[in-house]
Order: structure tokens, then C-alpha cells, then sequence
């Protein structure tokens, strides 16, 4: 019987990006970004990337849109990898359109892969009619970007790298509502970074400081896990900035170099020390970008964020707590 009634291939998802407490850097499988190790980190209320996707027979070529600009380069080329993945699982041999919005600036070391590319896997797979379940939406989410893996978990997550792709995804340690923390994100640069964190996974394995760290790292990330769960501030906040370091000391002293702090990275840095030793319990953490998140118990944002502005080098700064991770909407961008 012929129906009026057709169906419609489109959902729109909203994404938080994640802060890494324990950070993945160095890929053991490049291709399926599975890690040497696992990482640990918290969604972020104030980052969000919100993405609709639509396949439709009627589409004669696939289009991604990014805050508003048409994508024609790698970037699209990524996007549109993790399509094809969808369309093979769905059987949707259809023509796409992406559009994808961020509320904070891309590229720029906070973590705009991770919102983008989780938000992508959960619009793009509803789009077309799978349901997959929370460890499958992950794993699909890690094919685009490692850390998007740990976005679409609630709250604390843990992304175990597994023995092989069907075990690599993230889990969660515990709900947003556990710890009343604050990240708050101090932008001392806005533009798109020089050095991608691919080319950091990639330098990385080979530094011999690599094998180093992953020697230490099982025993740190029991014990700031511990911290997160007893909610030891000072203890979680010390492994913190243990860990911050290592990666950047790793970067730097990859062949070649990585260098992504800058002078208001340093100036932040160094307000953090003098913060905490006049009594506010603060500490830092970076990704790969020159921008600095400043954790911080909820009682102290505000005037940690205060005193973090007067800092001359600082753009703008972004309050962050923890979130849920990836949903869906029902107002679609387009
Ligand atoms: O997910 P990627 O490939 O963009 O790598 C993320 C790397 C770090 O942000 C530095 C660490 C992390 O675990 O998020």
C-alpha cells in the first residue's frame, strides 16, 4: 500500500568537550586511535558543539557546514570518514548534510574535536536509524577523535584503551552532581593551533621519555581516580599538574618539538603558584594548545576567575562544570 507517510533521516545532537585529567597522548593503533593508556576526564558544561545531520536520497553531494563555512579540506574529509562508517552500519547509501555549530573557539586546544566528533556520532547514527548502544556510540565517537570517546559519558569518565577496538571505550567514574568542581578555561589564544595533537600522537611513542611515562602512569591514574572518588582536592589537584607537565614535557622534547605554551601560558601558570600559596586551592592542566584550565572547588571560581583576568595576556575566560555528556535535541540547525 502506498503511504503519504515518508521518514525522515535527521537528528540533531549537543556535545560537551572534556577536560583530559589523565591525558592520551601516543597512539598504539593509529588508524583505529586506540591508546597506549587510559585517560580519565570530565565534561565541560560551557563547550558545546550542537550538530544536526540529515541523509536524504535527494542530496546529490555530501556538505558539512562549521559555524557557518562551507568545509572543503581535511577536516571535512574527517566528518565524512566517520559518515561512511554509519552509512555502511545503516546501509544508507544517501547523501548528507552536516552542519555544526561550536559555542567557543575551534582548534584551539579546547578540545573542539571531542565535542564535534561525539555530537557527530550520535546525530549521525540516529540520522540514520541505528540505535546504538552507550559503549557502541563511544567506540564510534573514538574513530574520529580519541578524546571524543569520553564525551558522550555523563559526567567522570574513564576511557579504557582496551585490548583491541571492540574493548577501547570510555566508562563513567562517576555522575556530574559527584564533585562541585569548576574548570575554568583561560583563552590566551583564540586561533587555530600550529601543531595538531595527531602530529603530537604521532612523535610521541618515539621520544624515549615516552616509555618513561608509561611506566608511571598506571600508578597515577589509580590514585587521582581515588582522589576524584574520595574527593581529595589537594591530592587530585598535585597529580593534576604532575600530568599537564609530562605531556608538554613530552611534546617538547619530541623530535620535532612541540612548543605549545606561550608567554600568557606561563603568566597563568605562574598566578596559579602565587593563588595557591596565599591559600585559594587551585590547580592547572593544558591540552595541546596554549590555553590553560584552571580547576578549582565551586566556592572559589569566582574570584579565582577575578584575579585570573587581570592577568594582561588573557582573551576571555570560560566557566565550566561538570556536564552530561552527549544528548539529543529536537530543534534541528536547519
Ligand atoms: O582526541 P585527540 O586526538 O584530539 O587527542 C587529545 C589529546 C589531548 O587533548 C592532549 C589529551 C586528551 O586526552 O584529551
Amino acid at each position: 500500500m502506498a503511504s503519504s507517510y515518508k521518514k525522515i533521516y535527521k537528528a540533531t545532537a549537543v556535545s560537551p568537550a572534556n577536560i583530559a585529567f589523565i591525558k592520551f597522548w601516543g597512539k598504539k593503533n593509529p588508524k583505529r586511535n586506540i591508546p597506549f593508556n587510559d585517560s580519565i576526564s570530565m565534561n565541560l558544561s560551557n563547550c558545546i558543539t550542537t550538530t544536526t545531520v540529515e541523509f536524504n536520497p535527494r542530496f546529490r553531494s555530501d556538505r558539512v557546514i562549521l559555524d557557518g563555512r562551507e568545509l572543503k579540506d581535511e577536516k571535512k574529509f574527517r566528518v565524512l570518514k566517520m559518515i561512511d562508517l554509519v552509512r555502511e552500519k545503516s546501509n544508507i547509501p544517501w547523501g548528507v548534510k552536516v552542519e555544526s555549530k561550536n559555542n567557543f573557539p575551534s582548534d584551539a586546544g579546547i578540545a573542539s574535536s571531542a565535542s564535534g566528533f561525539s555530537a557527530l556520532a550520535l546525530s549521525a547514527s540516529v540520522a540514520a536509524g541505528l540505535n546504538l548502544s552507550l559503549k557502541e556510540l563511544s567506540i564510534l565517537a573514538r574513530f574520529g577523535s580519541g578524546s571524543a570517546s569520553r564525551s558522550v559519558i555523563d559526567g567522570f569518565a574513564q576511557w579504557n584503551k582496551g585490548k583491541n577496538s571492540n574493548s577501547s571505550y570510555a566508562i563513567q567514574i562517576a555522575p556530574p552532581e559527584h564533585w562541585d568542581v569548576r574548570d575554568i578555561v583561560v583563552v590566551v589564544e583564540a586561533e587555530k593551533k600550529k601543531k595538531s595533537s595527531t602530529e603530537g600522537h604521532t612523535v610521541a611513542p618515539k621520544n624515549p621519555f615516552f616509555t618513561v611515562r608509561q611506566k608511571l602512569l598506571s600508578k597515577r591514574i589509580r590514585n587521582i581516580k581515588n582522589a576524584l572518588l574520595k574527593k581529595n582536592f589537594k591530592k587530585f589537584g598535585e597529580l593534576l599538574e604532575e600530568e599537564a607537565i609530562e605531556l608538554h614535557i613530552i611534546a617538547m622534547t619530541s623530535k620535532p618539538p612541540i612548543f605549545y605554551w606561550n608567554k600568557g601560558t606561563i603568566e597563568v601558570i605562574n598566578k596559579v603558584r602565587e593563588i595557591r600559596e596565599k591559600g585559594i586551592l587551585a590547580y592547572f592542566t593544558m591540552d595541546a594548545g596554549p590555553n590553560v584550565h584552571v580547576i578549582c572547588i565551586a566556592k572559589d571560581a569566582k574570584i579565582l576567575n577575578r584575579k585570573l583576568r587581570r592577568i594582561p595576556e588573557i582573551l576571555f575566560t570560560i566557566i565550566n562544570k561538570p556536564s552530561v555528556g552527549t544528548h539529543l535535541l529536537k530543534k534541528h540547525l536547519f
